[in-house]
C-alpha cells in the first residue's frame, strides 16, 4: 500500500539569484538540458507512487500551470504530422491517474507558510514536500522513494540530509542528533541557517521532506525566523517536540540548481547522461583542458 499519495511543491520564490533569468520565466522552469527542474521534481514524485500534485505558486508562475496543463494547440499539431514521439513527450507531462492542484500564496512569507497553504488539499494525512531547486541524481531509487520506505518503517516525519562543510550551514536548515541505523538519525536539534560557529552539526537539510498532518497547526502559530521569514525549519523544531521526526541521509547526488554553479554542474552531468547528446557533448568537451 503506498502511504505517501500526495506532494507540495512550493514554488512561489523570486528566483532573485538567477535575474534576469528570472525576471518573467519562473525560476523552475529553468531547464536542464531539456525539461524544466519542475518536471524533474515531478517525476520523481510520480516514480514514488504520489498521485496528486501539490503547487503552491505565486502570481508570477503561470508558466508552471501551463507546463502542466493540456496543450491542445501544440497536440493537435504534432498529431497532424504524425510526430508521435513528441506528442507523447508532450502528454507524458503529467501521466495518466495524476492529478495537479494549484494553490496560490498570496505573499511570500517564507517556506513554512508556503506548506501551510497545502493544508486544505491535504488533510490528514502525510505527505511529502519537494523543493524542485534541489535536483537529486539516483540510479536506483529516488530520494522521496527512500524517504518513504523510511516513513514507512518509522511512521514518523522525515527529513532528507546530506554532509556539507561546515563554513556553508548559514545557507540551510542544519539537524543533530543520535544514529539509529545507517543513513538514519533522530532529530534532536534542527536551526535554521547558523553561522557555523552555531551549526550543530554538518547535517544539512536538503529539500526533501515527509511530514505528517501535525505540521499544520504547528505551522499556523510558527513566527517569522530566520529571514523574517516563517520558516519549515521552526515549525519541525515544534513537532519534533510532540513527536519524532528523523533525518535521512538519502543515496544520491544533490545538484543545487538555486545555485548557478549548482544549475551548471547538473546541466554538464545530465548533457553526459542524456540519450541523444552524450556522445556528441563528451566530445565537445575534450577541447576543453581545464
Ligand atoms: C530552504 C530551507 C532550508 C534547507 C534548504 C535546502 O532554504 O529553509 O532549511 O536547508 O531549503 O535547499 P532556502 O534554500 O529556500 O533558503
Amino acid at each position: 500500500m503506498i502511504t505517501i499519495k500526495k506532494a507540495v511543491f512550493p514554488v512561489a520564490g523570486l528566483g532573485t539569484r538567477f535575474l534576469p533569468a528570472t525576471k518573467a520565466v519562473a525560476k523552475e522552469m529553468l531547464t536542464i538540458v531539456d525539461k524544466p527542474l519542475i518536471q524533474y521534481a515531478a517525476e520523481e514524485a510520480e516514480k514514488a507512487g504520489i498521485d496528486t500534485l501539490i503547487f503552491v505558486v505565486g502570481r508570477t508562475k503561470n508558466s508552471i500551470i501551463d507546463h502542466f496543463d493540456k496543450a491542445y494547440e501544440l497536440e493537435s499539431e504534432l498529431a497532424l504530422r504524425n510526430k508521435d514521439e513528441l506528442l507523447k513527450i508532450v502528454q507524458d507531462t503529467v501521466p495518466t491517474g495524476v492529478s495537479c492542484v494549484f494553490v496560490r500564496q498570496p505573499e511570500a512569507l517564507g517556506l513554512g507558510h508556503a506548506v501551510l497553504c497545502a493544508e486544505a488539499i491535504v488533510g490528514n494525512e502525510p505527505f511529502a514536500v519537494i523543493l524542485p531547486d534541489d535536483l537529486i541524481d539516483n540510479e536506483g531509487d529516488n530520494c522521496i522513494q527512500q524517504m518513504i520506505a523510511v516513513y514507512d518503517k518509522y511512521k514518523a516525519s522525515v527529513i532528507g540530509t546530506q554532509t556539507i562543510d561546515i563554513s556553508e550551514s548559514d545557507k540551510y536548515g542544519m539537524v543533530a542528533g543520535p544514529k539509529i541505523e545507517e543513513r538514519l538519525s533522530m532529530v534532536d536539534e534542527i536551526i535554521e541557517k547558523p553561522a557555523p560557529a552555531e551549526a550543530p552539526s554538518d547535517q544539512a537539510i536538503v529539500g526533501r521532506y515527509i511530514l505528517t498532518p501535525a505540521i499544520f497547526d504547528i505551522l499556523k502559530t510558527t513566527v517569522r525566523g530566520a529571514g523574517g521569514e516563517i520558516q519549515l525549519t521552526d515549525g519541525i523544531a515544534a513537532l519534533r517536540k510532540r513527536e519524532e521526526v528523523y533525518a535521512y541521509s538519502f543515496e544520491g547526488k544533490r545538484y543545487d540548481c538555486g545555485s548557478k554553479i549548482g544549475y551548471l554542474e547538473a546541466t554538464v552531468d545530465f548533457a553526459l547522461k542524456h540519450e541523444e547528446l552524450a556522445d556528441e557533448f563528451r566530445q565537445f568537451l575534450k577541447q576543453f583542458n581545464v
